[in-house]
């Protein structure tokens, strides 16, 4: 090959390369700067202000955040509007605590779905809501701007702080919204977003989690997926369409703009976007903070949440009772657990240790090449080495006390209990009372969902590996039983909490707390559990978090210099910001993906793939029966395909992240195709690096949730609300 046809082939394989890359998750207000001419040509037919406009409805305003009241500025899901009077579509996952707060023996919504039939059956929630995005400004002139030169950071932090402050004050004065400036690549750029809030929100519908959650924890992460995760809500305001506290006088939102719903499928290389709130990404971490993660963190924490897990897993195989009792916690501890394995594996096949070593030594070359530089951020890599040693063990320490003793059943359920000491002589006695009644029902609530031999034997192991693997200087007092008392023994350790506390025991503890009165305070503060919890929470504040606290907040200072410096030194490549729970874009087209050698997997599933996994054995592969027959009786509607059978999921190739299920994945026009829940197990390390061969995006067919809501749970007039249009004509529907 000469010289020229490899400068033609290199040339040709980076606009490919460009093509295809979809890495980022973008900032509405900069679309028609960075992004759009991108999205055309992948073929996207509509403008940026079709996305984000500030004067006309656009598709933003058919997204939300869902957040929960008590902190409103961090969205643990995204949704979207679909319908004129406030219908919001989410994943069955992300309405699960709602759907679950309504389930009780009679009303078991969790197994058999809930279908609110009419409006007056649609069920109020407590704290939650979902926020609009009504307008998103950059600020970083604003906050930035007042420091002056030099200025220790001390001061840095006070004048951003007060300017920040200053900004969202003026952004909320005299309006009915909620402002909040936060910090992007690093404390180098800020923006406000100001939201509309709205607090009444109600649910709709929920199928049955043997399909809202099929599939569970063995198929959760993975590809070929057929999980059918929906759920839907319904946004109710004032008489003035404003956002108010539940009311029964309050009305539908009337939607500002929904979503249509294109029905007629998607097929390899479509353009696809996914509209929402990812929650946190780390693309920037220099390799010595890559190395920690994947080196000492995620380890450790696998290797504990194995144990757990292992324990639970076969308790709940071996008693159905306990199987219902645990498994929102096996699937919380499994989600994150399945996570770090996936993303380690990842970062070991890209070789990201070695990828971002190679980085800072091309960032150190261009450096040194400048003497300015030399002073500005010749000292960021050397310093990063030193810190990240220093907070090494301190990590560890932080990562370990909550994986272990705070991940505890009964130390949680003691923070909670820690009520019990505001109710003083000569308080409020009906406010004491109030406390009491409260506690007394979470206490009911707590054990509905306890085993103790299974918590038992989980807290023994967990005690376990912090005793083992952490120094002494950090051990809660109680611990030096184990070594005086009970000449190493932690089983006898164990034995001693568990007989003398009262926590494992709901007569002991509702007898209690029925009879409660300041005086019995000690009584209380003296249990070995819940003083083993003071214990473990004086540890943590007085000697874990605070040195972690200190390497970690010079660590941020450093982030700021380095994410500069490399801002500058990849000039001509467009950063995007890591997510932060702000409202992001992302696109890229429908994508299948080679998993491994040999291996090769097609970008959509069928309902008849849940049929092949049916097994009345499996727990999580258990298929509702009129499922099947509408499988049999190919009773699809107008939502199948002709060939083969009825889609349910498919993969693209948007960068996503945790926050962003819920989100909407649209078509070229801008229309509902589906909804975001999940990743690819391969591709869990998009987080921290982005692979375009590797990672996938597993969207929910929306064309599987029409079928679901109509054909199975006979909720035709909620798809009556909506607006279903056939996007790309030619494509014929049976
Ligand atoms: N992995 C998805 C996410 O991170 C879905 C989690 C819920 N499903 C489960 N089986 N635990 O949120
Ligand atoms: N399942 C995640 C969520 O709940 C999405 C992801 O991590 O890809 O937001």
């Amino acid at each position: 090959m000469t010289k020229k046809t490899l400068t033609f082939g290199l040339l040709i394989l980076f606009v490919i390369n460009t093509l295809h890359a979809s890495e980022g998750m973008w900032l509405p207000i900069l679309l028609k700067k960075y992004n759009i001419e991108e999205m055309q040509q992948k073929g996207f037919k509509l403008s940026a202000e079709d996305i984000y406009d500030i004067n006309n409805a656009s598709l933003k305003d058919a997204v939300v955040g869902f957040v929960r009241l008590s902190s409103p500025f961090h969205h643990f899901c995204s949704g979207e509007v679909i319908s004129p009077e406030g219908l919001v579509l989410t994943n069955h996952h992300c309405g699960y605590g709602a759907i679950q707060s309504h389930s009780s023996i009679e009303h078991d919504y969790l197994t058999d779905g809930f279908w609110a039939m009419s409006k007056e059956e649609e069920l109020a929630n407590e704290n939650i809501g979902v926020c609009f995005l009504r307008r998103m400004e950059d600020v970083t002139n604003e906050v930035l701007n007042k420091i002056p030169e030099n200025a220790t950071k001390e001061i840095r932090d006070s004048i951003i702080n007060a300017q920040i402050e200053k900004i969202e004050t003026e952004a909320t004065d005299g309006n009915e919204l909620s402002a909040k400036v936060k910090p992007f690549f690093s404390g180098n750029e800020y923006y406000l977003s100001v939201y509309e809030i709205f607090r009444d929100l109600r649910l709709v519908g929920a199928p049955p989690s043997a399909i809202g959650k099929f599939g569970g924890d063995t198929d959760n992460w993975m590809w070929p997926r057929h999980t059918g995760d929906f759920s839907m809500f319904r946004i109710y305001a004032n008489k003035e369409n404003k956002p108010a506290d539940y009311s029964e006088e309050n009305v539908p939102y009337k939607a500002k703009r929904f979503l249509e719903i294109a029905i007629d499928g998607v097929e390899k290389n479509d353009f696809t976007m996914v509209l929402g709130y990812p929650g946190t990404t780390e693309e920037y971490l220099p390799s010595f903070a890559v190395k920690l993660k994947t080196e000492v963190e995620n380890p450790a924490k696998i290797k504990i949440r194995t144990k757990t897990l292992e324990l639970m897993k076969s308790d709940m195989d071996a008693d159905a009772e306990v199987r219902i009792k645990y498994a929102a916690k096996a699937a919380g501890i499994a989600n994150g657990w399945k996570k770090w394995i996936g993303e380690n594996k990842g970062l070991k096949r890209l070789d990201a240790l070695t990828t971002k070593q190679e980085l800072e030594l091309e960032f150190t070359k261009w450096v040194n090449q400048s003497d300015d530089r030399k002073i500005e951020y010749g000292h960021v890599l050397a310093n990063y080495e030193e810190l990240y040693k220093k907070l090494e063990p301190h990590q560890l320490a932080l990562n370990y006390i909550y994986e272990t003793l705070f991940s505890t059943e009964l130390l949680k359920f003691s923070r909670k209990l820690q009520a019990l000491t505001d109710i003083t002589k000569g308080a409020n006695d009906e406010k004491n009372q109030e406390t009491l009644n409260k506690l007394i029902s979470n206490t009911k609530g707590f054990y509905k969902d306890y085993n103790l031999e299974t918590d038992k034997k989980i807290f023994s192991a967990l005690v376990t590996f912090y005793y083992t693997d952490i120094d002494k200087s950090l051990h809660p007092k109680s611990f030096q039983l184990i070594d005086k008392k009970f000449k190493g023994s932690i089983d006898a350790f164990v034995d001693y909490i568990y007989s003398k506390s009262m926590l494992p025991y709901p007569e002991k503890m509702q007898a209690f707390l029925e009879a409660y009165s300041y005086r019995k305070m000690k009584k209380f503060t003296n249990d070995p559990m819940v003083k083993l919890y003071y214990e473990t929470i004086n540890i943590y504040a007085s000697s874990i978090y605070p040195p972690y606290k200190q390497y970690h907040s010079e660590i941020n200072e450093l982030h700021r210099i380095y994410v500069k410096g490399l801002l500058e030194f990849q000039k001509d490549k467009v950063l995007f910001p890591d997510a932060n729970s702000t409202f992001r874009i992302a696109y890229g087209t429908i994508d299948d993906y080679e998993p491994r050698d040999g291996v090769s997997y097609f970008h959509q599933t069928y309902l008849s793939g849940i049929i092949e996994k049916d097994n009345p054995e499996i727990y999580d592969y258990r298929v509702p029966e009129k499922l099947k027959e509408l499988f049999t009786n190919k009773d699809f509607g107008s939502y199948g395909t002709d060939k083969k059978t009825m889609p349910v999921c498919f993969t693209a190739s948007n960068h996503t992240t945790g926050g962003n299920s819920g989100s909407p994945i649209l078509n070229e026009n801008g229309q509902l195709i589906g909804i975001n829940f999940d990743r690819n197990w391969e591709g869990t390390m998009s987080d921290v690096m982005y692979d375009p061969d590797m990672c996938r995006n597993i969207t929910l067919d929306i064309r599987y949730v029409l079928f679901i809501v109509d054909k199975f749970a006979g909720a035709k007039h909620l798809v009556d609300e909506m607006t279903l249009v056939n996007a790309k004509q030619k494509r014929q529907l049976p």
